[in-house]
């Protein structure tokens, strides 16, 4: 008899570069002010990187943190799944650095969903988990969105901040973990955010320099309408899928772009305001980071406990979306799906047979690279 199978978050670590950016420090390089930016935004402060911070090095620390409270080495990892719009360099994949780094044994990806990123990868490191083919998967969200901010555009430098964070998704045959999801995207919005520049259909030029084409550029209101359509329907549809209602939730965890858009979700929701955790205050919108670092703080405060119903939702570049509804807690790793379950022992032996013939190839490799010239030379 095959066992369900449910994937649930055992740990969680983040990273946040040591930099504080205050409104008042951005006054005095745009023309705004701390009181427009704190009844704009609800933001005081963000984090920029400093000369030491990468991608991969954030999001390797939160990673770090992460397999400490989950218990478990980087070679116990079945898979990475990184969330990132800034990656180290266009190629290579970051999250081959971040497996580098961590020294983990595993397949490793990038996922590119905007702000909405950690989001996506959450609910795919669940259906490889769900399915049996996995059984530890590591999900960041990192940003370092702070290289491609125009820091004399006031209406974008002022949104945004750097920041990394990591969990760890086990399988459980408890119930719990991931509930329910909803992934959206609506690509005619693409052109409300985005940079111009550094991609294939506009490669960097002495234009990009000139007009500032390599930054970041939106349509704040256009975003800000979307968000507000969408934060409060996908977070109901998402929650309803779990057969719950919005007041079954302990905890809603929205993507920490604007005070304003959460308390309108809230409003729309009929839940009080103190039900939605808000760090943008500290920290402004980190973009693939924003929604698990408010998961880990709020792991980190004790406003969570084992058991307890959290609906996350996040929106972005794209435009893109994502809900999920998740029951925190650890639950047990049960013997069905132990070192000894059935499913286990084929992928070990997959893996086996695998290294078996990667040595057979690499011995023979020379053999046959010998008979192939010898051929020639005849
Ligand atoms: N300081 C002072 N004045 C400013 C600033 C600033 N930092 N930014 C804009 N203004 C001015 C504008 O120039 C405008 O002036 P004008 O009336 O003389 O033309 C005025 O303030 C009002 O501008 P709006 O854009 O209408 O301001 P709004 O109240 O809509 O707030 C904001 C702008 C905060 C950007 C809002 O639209 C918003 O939060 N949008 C959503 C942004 C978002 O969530 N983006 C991230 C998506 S996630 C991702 O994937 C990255």
């Amino acid at each position: 008899m095959i066992n369900q199978r449910y994937a649930r978050i055992t740990g969680w670590g983040k990273y946040v570069p040591a930099r504080v950016l205050t409104n008042d420090d951005l006054a005095k390089m745009v023309d705004t002010s701390d009181e427009w930016i704190t009844t704009r935004t609800g933001i005081k402060e963000r984090r920029i990187r400093t000369e030491n911070d990468t991608t991969s090095s954030m999001a390797v620390a939160a990673s770090r943190e992460a397999l400490k409270v989950a218990g478990l080495s980087p070679k116990d990892l079945d898979l990475i799944i990184v969330a990132t719009s800034s990656p180290d360099y266009l190629l290579p994949s970051v999250a081959s650095q971040v497996q580098d780094m961590l020294g983990a044994e595993c397949g490793a990806f990038t996922l590119v969903a905007g702000c909405s990123g950690w989001v996506y990868a959450l609910t795919a490191a669940s259906q490889y988990i769900v399915s049996g083919a996995y059984r530890r998967v590591l999900v960041v969200g990192v940003e370092i969105i702070s290289f491609a901010l125009d820091f004399t555009d006031r209406t974008t430098c002022v949104l945004f901040g750097d920041a990394a964070a990591a969990t760890v998704v086990e399988v459980s045959d408890e119930p719990g973990g991931l509930l329910s999801f909803e992934l959206g995207s609506d690509g005619s919005g693409a052109m409300f955010l985005y940079v111009p520049d550094g991609g294939s259909v506009s490669p960097m030029s002495q234009r990009t320099i000139d007009e500032r084409r390599q930054y970041l550029r939106m349509d704040g209101p256009e975003v800000f309408k979307f968000a507000v359509r969408t934060l409060a329907s996908s977070l109901k549809r998402a929650i309803y899928q779990a057969g719950l209602t919005p007041d079954d939730i302990d905890l809603f965890i929205p993507h920490q772009a604007n005070a304003r858009i959460i308390e309108a979700a809230a409003r729309q929701m009929r839940v009080p305001l103190d039900k939605f955790y808000i760090n943008l205050d500290r920290y402004g919108n980190t973009s693939a980071a924003s929604v698990p670092l408010a998961l880990v703080e709020a792991f980190e405060e004790g406003r969570l406990k084992d058991g307890d119903l959290v609906a996350m939702c996040a929106f972005g570049a794209g435009l893109t979306w994502a809900s999920a509804v998740v029951q925190v807690g650890t639950g047990e790793v049960s013997a069905a799906h132990s070192l000894f379950s059935v499913g286990r022992a084929r992928y070990l032996a997959r893996r086996a047979s695998d290294a078996v013939l990667d040595t057979a190839q690499s011995a023979l490799l020379p053999l046959y690279s010998f008979l192939y010239q010898r051929r020639r030379r005849r």
